[in-house]
């Protein structure tokens, strides 16, 4: 099913000059990129993105390194986007990331794991409305 998904390119990557690459294997995953947009988040911003960490150890931490630099949030869309999109990124901890994924690739660390990508669907669309509008979405 056609479906679209949030993605972060997080600020370790665009500290990189990542976005082209990391774009480029989103692309080469069959995703299409239908929307993007560099921003900086301030801290209210991430923490209202990631108010379901707030109680998690890591979240100050988190809020603190998602507002250290520019991000691009981007909505992909292609079939079964949302676990498209993750498989692409592979796990969350890089060393545990499938190889040819971008955190494998990429990633510094599990906090700075270069990229977000919403994790089902409803959650997906409220991560796109976080960020976007209707009018915004060019598919
Ligand atoms: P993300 O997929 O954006 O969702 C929550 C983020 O919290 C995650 O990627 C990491 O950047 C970060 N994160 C998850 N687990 C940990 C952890 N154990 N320690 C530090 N940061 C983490």
């Amino acid at each position: 099913m056609t479906e679209r998904t949030l993605s972060i390119i997080k600020p370790d990557a665009t500290r990189r000059n990542l976005t082209g690459r990391i774009n480029a294997m989103l692309e080469e995953a069959g995703l299409r990129i239908v929307a993007q947009k560099r921003t900086r988040l301030t801290v209210d911003e991430a923490r209202a993105f990631y108010a379901v960490h707030k109680e998690r150890p890591f979240f100050d931490s988190l809020v603190t390194f998602m507002t250290s630099g520019p991000v691009v949030a981007q909505v992909l869309e292609g079939h079964d986007a949302v676990s498209r999109n993750r498989g692409v990124m592979g796990a969350t901890n890089p060393d545990q990331a499938a190889d040819g994924t971008i955190r494998r690739v990429f990633a510094e660390s599990v906090e700075a794991n270069s990229v977000h990508g919403s994790d089902s669907p409803d959650n997906a669309a409220s991560e796109i409305a976080f960020f976007f509008s209707a009018r915004d979405i060019i598919g």
